[in-house]
């Protein structure tokens, strides 16, 4: 195991495993490291070293466990003899350290003067393959992790539901799209939920059956012509009023 001290040294500080995700490029030999901080609290820190052989996922090192774990018959007897390995195993906990607890605040800060909070959208669309599509995308996002589900009625709703990879926007800033196919009831309420490290919470997007496109231009129809109804109204009425005020009508009345 000596021989990963010397091997490259990739790695990556992220605020959430999400930037961690495996890389499945990985050829021949490849290793990703990674300091994935779910919290603002560098102790809680998690340090975490991927192995690839062949573009295959062999075996990972996460510190929460302290421990490799083998996904791959070879990474299966690799990460036995590492784990085997005190040395090994120090080495680990000493880089974790190093790199992720002692850097922490550096690239806490870094990520927090980037960070962007997600511009989200909601649409509903008719496609002639898949009927009713609710589109919910999420736009200038960093950093890259986020979380979109949907809920139908307040309930969460994972059927017919679609992802985008996480693309980049060339710049620092990500995009994502969710789609769910459903074809909603008049009273139903379909919701995406956006949950962002810039968020303090989860944020909740409401597309309101009651209030779908053709409802939306019936109430304005509706609105327009009650409003038309009160301008010819108080016309008539002012018309009315002048009338009586009129002397020459007065007298004659
Ligand atoms: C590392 O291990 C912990 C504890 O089992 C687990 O909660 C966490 O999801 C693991 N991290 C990754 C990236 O798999």
């Amino acid at each position: 195991m000596k021989r990963f001290v010397f091997l490259p040294f990739l790695w990556l500080f992220s605020l959430s495993v999400g930037d961690c995700a495996a890389d499945a490029n990985g050829y021949f030999m490849y290793a990703d490291f990674c300091c994935a901080a779910h919290s603002r609290d560098p102790t809680q820190v998690e340090y975490l070293v991927d192995w690839f052989f062949n573009e295959e996922h062999m075996m990972q090192y996460n510190s929460t466990v302290g421990l490799w774990t083998g996904f791959t018959p070879a990474g299966l007897i690799t990460a036995h003899q590492a784990n085997e390995n005190k040395g090994d195993l120090l080495q680990r906990k000493m880089e974790r350290q190093r790199i992720c607890v002692n850097n922490f605040d550096v690239f806490f800060t870094a990520i927090k003067e980037n960070m962007a909070e997600p511009n989200v959208t909601l649409v509903k669309t008719t496609t002639s393959s898949h009927g009713t599509v609710f589109v919910c995308s999420a736009h200038d996002f960093y950093p890259r992790y986020i979380r979109v589900t949907w809920h139908l009625n307040g309930q969460d709703v994972t059927t017919g539901v679609t992802f985008s990879d996480v693309l980049t926007n060339g710049d620092w800033t990500y995009q994502v799209h969710s789609f769910l196919e459903y074809t909603p009831e008049r009273r139903d309420t379909v919701s995406c939920v956006v949950e962002h490290t810039s968020l303090k919470e989860p944020k909740i997007y409401d597309w309101d059956a009651s209030l779908s496109q053709s409802d939306r231009s019936y109430l304005i129809g509706g609105v327009c012509a009650l409003l038309l109804g009160a301008v010819i109204l108080s016309a008539g009425l002012i018309h009315h009023r002048k009338k009586r005020c009129d002397p020459r009508f007065s007298s004659a009345l």
